[in-house]
């Protein structure tokens, strides 16, 4: 890989010519007005240089224009930690409906839902992914864990594309290797869908979160969440009278999987109709693949980046907290959420009609100097960062403040939790598996002068090339 990978993304948007690529930290001179108030022009939110480099813009946005009324995308950008979590919070205010777009895709889910109607569906299913029934699941992801990482010692030399053999030297691409497949098998796991319909299962979810992208992958998204929906009916007709469980690496149940919960689950007693469990489904399915696979790959790569810090962690396991934690406050692998405004509402001087859409940019909250000190540095030990039990009020105590890529608030990330095991658990695997690990970096995306590593800029790493030795 090399610089390309930039000249490639230019290519893919507009306005190349007029908004160049910078030194990484370093914003493109957009003009200033009579007071000297640097500018802001909208179109340089589709520039390949804002993917790359979006950090100093977010700057210029937090500092001079809280609320920027962008014209061009008809809506508001909020981008100050302070103001996001309270908007957050205030979920009467600002609502997620009609956010819309995932609709048809992944059916009628709770994302557009808000108040009473989005709790009660998010209780649905939520409690299963936290506390005790958490608890229960972790002996499923480490037995995961390892089947795919044992893998590896069966690939022979030339049968993978990403995992070679040299000498002493065993070279693997973690993604294909590990991260893009462990959180969709973790996710088929604790739902309870029967091992066969797996390969399948691969199939409805990349298919449907294309279908969330574009107008021409829509149409396969639709189908697939329909496909989905036929076979998912089979197996709820099924679990109504013979649920099934999950079990412990000794073989013993530990608890009924979440299909077979949901099917017994009653609201205002009645149980869930078809449609009901499916769009659960498809929502779990939806929330809870891509956004892991980026924050196990961006783990890895910022950490072995700062090899005194990869050395404490090796030290010391429970470290591993503080990796998740810093890694989704530097580069998450989510950027932000819409929200409209139920009422007029003015903010930092500027009026915001009911019904305005929103962007909430939690990618520029966790870069707010206001809450992180020199928040582009990657630091596992910095004070301002809370890094302890998630919280769905977050934490702001005594200088330390959640990160904000899980949300806050009634929407915070149910998947939050199970997550964050599934990045600890495969990460103490995957160490323990590999000896003197290194970014193999002649095969990563170079920066534009050819040199530096590539910026992860609002994308989240797409291949980690690693070399390790052969023990
Ligand atoms: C590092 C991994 C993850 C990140 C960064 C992440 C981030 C987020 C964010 C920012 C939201 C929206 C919150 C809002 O609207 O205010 C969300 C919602 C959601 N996530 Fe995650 N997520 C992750 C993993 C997961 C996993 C593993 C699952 C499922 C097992 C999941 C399921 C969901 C669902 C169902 C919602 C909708 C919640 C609601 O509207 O109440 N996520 N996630």
């Amino acid at each position: 890989m090399n610089t390309d990978f930039f000249k490639q993304l230019a290519e893919s948007k507009e306005g190349a010519e007029k908004f160049p690529f910078m030194p990484e930290g370093q914003a493109f001179d957009m003009g200033a007005d009579v007071d000297g108030k640097p500018l802001f022009d909208p179109r340089i939110l589709d520039s390949a240089e804002f993917f790359r480099n979006p950090y100093p813009y977010y700057r210029i946005l937090r500092d001079h224009y809280p609320v920027f009324h962008d014209r061009l995308h008809n809506c508001y950008w909020v981008t100050r930690y302070e103001d996001i979590t309270d908007c957050y919070f205030d979920d009467e205010g600002f609502n997620t409906i009609p956010k819309g777009s995932s609709s048809g895709v992944l059916g009628n889910t709770q994302l557009e839902l808000s108040g009473v109607e989005h709790r009660r569906r998010r209780n649905l299913y939520g409690q299963h992914l936290v506390g005790k029934s958490l608890l229960l699941r972790i002996p499923a992801i480490e037995r995961l864990a390892e089947e795919m990482i044992e893998d590896w010692s069966r690939l022979a030399l030339g049968d993978e594309p990403y995992v070679n053999d040299t000498e002493s030297k065993r070279l693997v691409e973690l993604g294909r290797a590990f991260a893009n497949e462990f959180p969709i098998r973790v996710v088929c796991e604790v739902l309870g869908f029967p091992k066969e319909a797996q390969p399948q299962f691969y199939y409805w979810y990349n298919s449907m979160m294309s279908g969330l992208g574009g107008s021409e992958t829509h149409r396969v998204g639709v189908e697939a969440r329909q496909d989905l929906e036929d076979y998912i009916q089979g197996i709820v007709e099924e679990r109504r009278h013979s649920p099934t469980y999950l079990y412990d690496s000794a073989g013993n149940p530990i608890g009924k999987d979440i299909i077979s919960k949901l099917c017994e689950t009653k609201v205002d007693g009645a149980v869930l109709s078809t449609e009901e469990v499916t769009s659960n489904i498809a929502l779990i399915v939806g929330g809870g693949g891509e956004t892991t696979r980026g924050a196990i790959l961006n783990m890895w790569t910022l950490l072995l980046r700062h090899p005194d810090q990869f050395l404490a962690v090796q030290k010391d396991n429970s470290l591993w907290d503080n990796v998740f934690h810093e890694t989704l406050r530097h580069s998450s692998s989510i950027g932000g959420q819409p929200r409209h405004n139920t009422f007029d509402v003015e903010m930092h001087g500027v009026k915001i009609p009911a019904g305005s859409l929103i962007q909430m940019v939690d990618f520029s909250a966790n870069h707010d100097e206001r809450i992180f000190d020199d928040p582009e540095r990657f630091d596992i030990f910095r004070q301002d960062l809370y890094s302890g039990k998630l919280l769905r009020s977050g934490y702001r105590k005594e200088g330390r403040c959640s990160h904000m890529a899980f949300g806050v608030g009634p929407h915070l990330c149910p998947g939050a939790w199970i997550s964050h095991q599934e990045a600890i658990v495969g990460s103490e695997i995957l160490l323990k598996k590999m000896q003197n690990p290194k970014i193999k970096e002649d095969l990563m995306p170079r920066d534009i002068d050819g040199n530096k590593p590539a910026p992860m800029g609002i994308t989240s790493v797409r291949e980690l090339w690693l070399e390790f030795d052969i023990s």
